[in-house]
């Protein structure tokens, strides 16, 4: 059983919070990492012929990234055009080789929780601005399951940022372990 764990970072050598928490999740069992923003320095890049069999190759899909204007990184949304569309609107058998795919989802947001309120900075909670990713699973027939969201990423000292990988790890291993449903036909 193998998960699957993209990260989707645009400059991946400046990562400080997402590579703490890539190493942290490393070392679980049956779980392969792709620092996609290390393969594919720009969105035009991605081979969608690779990612699609990597895609193909799941038995769970983990995404992580951090939150860049209230949204997702471009070299996510841009493997959702490329990979996804190859897969779910071209060669639609592809896609329904992944029906039923536990999907979870790992932002990492340099704001407080708080800014992410109807009062707060931000006006609404992060799970509000990821629903086009669970519009995505929904229409990819994929299993949504809580996201895990880490908030003030950039003001957590070394410490702080540990406990949280910490967490994280414990999380993805706990996720990791449920199986996977039967493909509804
Ligand atoms: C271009 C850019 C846009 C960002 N936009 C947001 C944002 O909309 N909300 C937020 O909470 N943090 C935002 N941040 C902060 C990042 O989410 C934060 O730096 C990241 O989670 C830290 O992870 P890293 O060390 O792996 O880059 C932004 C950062 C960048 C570089």
């Amino acid at each position: 059983m193998t998960t699957q764990l993209l990260m989707f970072h645009d400059r991946p050598e400046r990562s400080r919070t997402n590579r703490v928490l890539l190493d942290a999740v490393g070392a679980i069992q049956d779980i392969t990492i792709t620092d996609m923003g290390a393969l594919y320095k720009y969105p035009n890049e991605i081979d969608v012929d690779i990612e699609s069999a990597r895609l193909l190759s799941a038995d769970r899909l983990f995404l992580q990234f951090p939150i860049h204007w209230y949204s997702t990184p471009v070299l996510l949304k841009a493997w959702q055009d490329q990979v996804l569309t190859r897969m779910y609107y071209i060669d639609t058998a592809q896609g329904e080789q992944l029906n039923n795919l536990p999907f979870m989802v790992c932002a990492t947001a340099g704001n407080f929780e708080s800014a992410y309120t109807a009062d707060g900075t931000n006006g609404y909670p992060l799970e509000d601005l990821l629903r086009p990713l669970q519009a995505t699973a929904h229409r990819c027939g994929w299993i949504w399951a809580d996201p895990f969201l880490l908030y003030r990423s950039n003001k957590m000292d070394d410490a702080e940022l540990g406990r949280a990988a910490e967490d994280y790890a414990r999380r993805v291993a706990q996720w990791s372990s449920v199986e996977r449903s039967a493909p509804v036909n």
